[in-house]
């Protein structure tokens, strides 16, 4: 692209001078000239204009004014222009001092020849390109630190709030242990073998209910840091029929039926051991947990196999999820409509880190279900 020219203001009284100007420099610049400081106000107003040559002594309708109090009234509204005054003898301590208080960049002396003065021209017209440059970095700049101050405190507001739900999660149970115990404390001597049994159970399921959320805490914390995964190949069928398995008992406690389903005998994906367990678990976790105690509903948990993944889905005849809470379903402590129907905890903070951890080995994860009709939950990882 072609830099485009120089734009120049040229300011004087005397009509000859500008028209020599314009005849000698018209293939180099854009060249505006003003015959008095109101027609070049004018054209600052319409022109974005670089460099303004403006003569010492100025004679307007019979006053007499001069340049450097022009350039001293356009300051404020124009700033950036480059300032040069065009002086004749005897006027160089005048523009001495203007230079000393900033209102002209440089003075011109009469007479000069036109290389010379195309050579001051071309200067400060560089200048004026260089300071816009400039100042449009300072603006980008200035933008972005304004995005990022947003969003800092968009973060800082997120982590407080963070912040007040876990420390009311914790306050509860450490209230209730504290309880239970003042209880013991008071009246040990008085109390039966099984009241004592029973305190110091509370205490106990209290206590886990406090290790599970500084668990899940510290997991969010991991993976806010940036976590990183350690794929590789497992039989997933494997893990996920050990941890049916294991919520068997739990699941037969709330005459909950758990079925183990593997439609594929190929199931083996790309994933992270540890975290693939705690994805699975948490989901069966979360079927046994909200599905409705003692009706005898089903749990269907089923591998199969994916358009070049390997698919878990966890089905459940529970109270399903609404619009709302889908919405809400993968965010932070987002303890929705179902509650828990076996007495267990909820700290609201499972399917988070599990989406995470799916999205971290390149998984997905989502959920069909309508409200009333159950749930199934789905994730897909990357075949081996
Ligand atoms: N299978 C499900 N059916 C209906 N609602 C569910 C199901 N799974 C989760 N939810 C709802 O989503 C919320 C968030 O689940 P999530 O697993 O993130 O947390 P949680 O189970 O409350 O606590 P945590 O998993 O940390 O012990 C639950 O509180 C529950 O309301
Ligand atoms: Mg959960």
């Amino acid at each position: 692209m072609k830099t485009p020219k120089p734009t120049v203001l040229y300011l004087d009284d005397l009509k000859e001078q500008l028209t020599n100007f314009s005849a000698n420099f018209f293939d180099v610049y854009k060249i505006y000239t003003a015959n008095t400081t109101i027609e070049a106000r004018e054209i600052l107003k319409q022109y974005p204009i670089e460099v303004i040559l403006a003569d010492y002594s100025l004679v307007e309708a019979g006053e007499i004014t001069n340049g450097v109090d022009f350039f001293e009234s356009i300051m404020p509204l124009y700033p950036h222009p480059i300032r040069m005054l065009i002086t004749g003898q005897g006027d160089k301590e005048v523009a001495v001092n203007a230079i000393n208080k900033g209102r002209v960049f440089r003075y011109i002396e009469k007479p000069v020849n036109d290389e010379e003065l195309k050579m001051i021209i071309d200067g400060a017209s560089a200048l004026f390109r260089a300071e816009e440059r400039y100042r449009q970095l300072l603006a980008t700049l200035e933008d972005k630190v304004k995005e990022r101050t947003a969003r800092l405190m968009e973060l800082n507001a997120e982590k407080n709030e963070f912040l007040g739900i876990v420390a009311h999660d914790l306050k509860n149970p450490l209230a209730n242990i504290r309880m239970f115990a003042e209880l013991i404390h008071r009246d040990g001597e008085t109390l039966s073998k099984e009241e004592v049994k029973e305190y110091t159970g509370d205490i106990l399921a209290e206590a886990d209910r406090m290790f599970t959320l500084i668990t899940n805490l510290l997991d969010v914390n991991k993976i806010e840091r940036g976590f990183k995964v350690h794929p590789v190949e497992l039989d997933i069928a494997g893990i996920v029929q050990a941890v049916v398995e294991n919520y068997r008992q739990r699941a037969e406690q709330k005459r909950l039926h758990l079925h183990f389903e593997q439609s594929s005998p190929n199931t083996l994906v790309m994933a992270d051991e540890v975290a693939t367990m705690q994805i699975v678990e948490n989901l069966i976790s979360n079927a046994v947990k909200y599905s409705p105690n003692g009706k005898d509903k089903n749990i269907w948990v089923r591998v199969l196999q994916a358009q070049k993944a390997v698919r878990v889905e966890v089905q459940d005849e529970g109270p399903g999820l609404s619009a709302e809470d889908k919405e809400k379903l993968f965010k932070h402590f987002a303890r929705l409509s179902a509650q828990p129907t076996g007495g267990e905890h909820s700290t609201g903070l499972g399917l988070s880190i599990v989406k995470k951890m799916v999205e971290a080995m390149n998984g997905k994860i989502w959920v069909e279900s309508e409200q009333g009709k159950g749930a199934t939950f789905i994730v897909e990882l990357l075949a081996a």
